[in-house]
């Protein structure tokens, strides 16, 4: 079926939304800003109801500067922030706000399930871990007392939005991966792995492969946007899978990076290749019959957010100013554990931290080191996918921190690994849900749509760079070493 197509891309720091036609011409992109709670040590939630009236009121804008486009949408497809607990109770409302992948609070219960259910990680493709859906469970019951058993319906974030728009529940296998209640390899819930974290797994929705069709837009909204005929929304995918999706990844060894608020390294698999004991998550990919690796990190453009906060200016500036300076690795290091980390360390606790300041430190060294301690974590997934087999050479790049053509250098040669980028790669988890709208119309098969798209460029590792950055990197992992108690003494604080 012909016809325009929108991609939702429900993220953290903002919902984006792109809007395409059948030969994949960007018509419009739009974004709207979200923000987050912290209510308390180590928490960090966003109310399910703002992801909906972010998304409306982005598609509210395009209906009236892009009518005709709009006109001819046929198709949606979602893409989201992983691992958030939406809980609805029994009026469909949600119970309270969801708490996110990166709230730390849940530490202590992933850490009893560790110990209480070892087995399960390999079948859910990760150790537990607090960012994941399932520990918040164990949260909720110790810390709300009478919440979890009014919940009715979980489900993630993006399937929030495919709720408000088409008043079905559901969810899909990529989605579904990160909860810790799926089994990976038969790409269905696992029963075991929700009563473990006390769910009742009658309360989970069907988990559809990423490209199937998973309802239909509400007529009343597709009036509100003109939208002329039925629109079919996607099962759609995991901001990763998307990703993954969006820049063609699907074919066995694929590698990417993301930096978006989050890192990811992510490596398309043809098997299921789980591999605990290196916190590497192992997921179903949102290609049917395909999983992927991933050394998810909690911090990663946002950090560069973050110091521009704290030095009172922006992300631009600073790192023209740390680039104008640029001679070799930087005086001072960075950890970049604001709000934790999952691999390699799985530690709630860790907090970030520069250290090595002298009287002469400025901002322009505090940017290269916050651009270097990203990159340094990224070194650590590189070694815990090593660690289970799997060696990445090459990669691309996307997220909003693939825009800065200096962070690529320096990652290119922390990681001793070419990276590529790609055109429109900034976006890439909302191309990659339009892209799975597309298949769920019949636009085209995983092989002739899911394709990279045109090259920008690349950046090969620099080999005197290379040499320099792998001392500054083990002096990087003795710094977290020596930290490590500190951090666990200090808790969420
Ligand atoms: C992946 C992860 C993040 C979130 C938010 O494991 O936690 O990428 O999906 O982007």
């Amino acid at each position: 079926m012909g016809g325009m197509v929108l991609g939702i891309d429900v993220g953290t720091s903002a919902v984006k939304v792109v809007l395409a036609d059948e030969a994949e011409t960007i018509v419009a992109e739009r974004e709207a800003p979200l923000d987050i709670l912290r209510p308390g040590p180590g928490a960090s939630e966003q109310h399910p109801d703002w992801w909906w009236e972010a998304t409306a009121g982005v598609l509210d804008g395009l209906a009236r500067d892009e009518p005709s486009a709009m006109a001819r949408v046929a198709g949606i497809g979602l893409s989201g922030q992983m691992h958030g607990a939406v809980l609805l109770g029994a009026d469909d409302r949600p119970l309270r706000p969801a708490m996110l992948w990166n709230d730390g609070r849940a530490g202590p219960q992933a850490r009893d399930l560790r110990r209480t259910h070892p087995h399960l990680a390999a079948i859910v493709g990760v150790p537990p871990m607090a960012g994941f859906t399932g520990p918040k469970i164990p949260w909720l019951i110790a810390n709300e007392p009478g919440l979890v058993e009014r919940i009715r319906t979980v489900m993630l974030p993006k399937d929030y939005v495919r709720f408000r728009l088409t008043g079905e529940k559901a969810t899909d296998v990529s989605d579904a991966a990160g909860t810790w209640w799926f089994d990976e390899a038969a790409r269905t819930w696992s029963v075991e792995a929700a009563r473990a974290t006390g769910l009742d797994p009658a309360v989970l929705p069907p988990a559809l492969e990423s490209p199937a069709p998973a309802g239909r837009l509400r007529p009343e909204l597709a009036a509100r946007w003109g939208m002329t005929g039925p629109v079919i929304v996607a099962a759609g995918a995991g901001d990763a899978a998307a990703g993954a999706i969006g820049i063609g990844a699907v074919r066995d060894g694929d590698a990417f990076i993301s930096l978006g608020t989050s890192g990811q390294l992510f490596v398309s698999n043809a098997q299921y290749r789980p591999a605990p004991e290196q916190a590497v998550h192992a997921f179903c990919h949102a290609v049917p019959g395909r999983w992927f690796q991933m050394g998810a990190m909690l911090n990663g453009a946002s950090c560069l957010a973050w110091l521009a906060g704290f030095v009172g200016s922006d992300v631009a500036t600073l790192l023209a100013e740390a680039e104008a300076r640029f001679r070799g690795p930087g005086s001072l290091l960075f950890l970049p554990y604001l709000t934790g980390e999952r691999t390699p360390h799985d530690d709630p606790d860790a907090r970030g931290v520069l250290f090595g300041l002298t009287p002469a430190s400025d901002r322009a060294d505090a940017m290269q080191a916050v651009l270097e301690g990203v990159a340094f974590s990224f070194a650590d997934a590189r070694d815990a996918l090593a660690g289970s087999g799997t060696r990445v050479t090459r990669a691309g790049v996307i997220g909003g921190g693939a825009r800065s053509a200096f962070w690529m250098k320096i990652l290119a040669s922390v990681l001793d690994v070419t990276l590529v980028r790609y055109a429109g790669a900034a976006k890439g988890p909302a191309v990659g849900a339009a892209r799975l709208a597309r298949l769920a119309l019949g636009q085209g098969a995983v092989e002739s749509v899911c394709v990279p798209p045109p090259v920008l460029d690349e950046t090969s590792p620099d080999p005197t760079l290379v040499e320099a950055y792998r001392e500054r990197l083990g002096r990087f992992r003795t710094l977290y070493r020596t930290l490590k108690p500190l951090f666990a003494d200090q808790g969420q604080g």
